[in-house]
């Protein structure tokens, strides 16, 4: 096992839409501050959008984890929220639960989750209705996804 080379924690504001993309943004100039390889801190930075945004628009809030070593980053999500009643679904390309408003704004086109696990290499989320939903996603940095 490669040790960790850092650890970063952020908390996400559910429904808080002025600050959305706020930490995907953080850490793609983190990664780039770090000098990590381009392509790698791209699918990186896919995950932890997807992730964040569904934390802003579905949940109440999060915490999002980034832990990096030397062959990989991985991204722990939990939130408190709703949860989701049907995975597989969930999951499926263009199902979303996106209101009016928020597909306004250019959201909800149902691809969130579906580009989360083509980015990463390992991938698993797991939800309880009325608590809340976890995200796992692991990217290799020797895998061009
Ligand atoms: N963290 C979450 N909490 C509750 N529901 C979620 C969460 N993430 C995703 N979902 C549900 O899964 C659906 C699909 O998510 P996603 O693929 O990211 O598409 P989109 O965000 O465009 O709706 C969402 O519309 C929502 O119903
Ligand atoms: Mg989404």
């Amino acid at each position: 096992m490669t040790g960790e080379l850092l650890r970063e924690s952020y908390s996400i504001q559910g429904r808080n839409f002025d600050k959305a993309g706020e930490i995907s943004t953080e850490i793609k100039v983190l990664l780039r501050d770090l000098g990590i390889d381009a392509a790698f801190a791209r699918r990186v930075v896919i995950v932890a959008f997807e992730a964040e945004m569904n934390v802003v628009m579905y949940a109440d809030q999060g915490t999002l984890t980034l832990v990096l070593t030397e062959g990989d980053i991985s991204l722990e999500v939990k939130d408190e929220g709703p949860g989701i009643p049907d995975i597989e679904l969930a999951m499926k390309e263009g199902y979303s639960t996106a209101s009016d408003e928020m597909r306004e704004m250019g959201f909800g086109f149902g691809m969130g989750l579906a580009n989360m696990k083509k980015n990463s290499d390992d991938f698993c989320i797991e939800s309880e209705v009325g608590k809340g939903t976890q995200v796992f996603a692991r990217i290799r940095l020797n895998s061009n996804g």
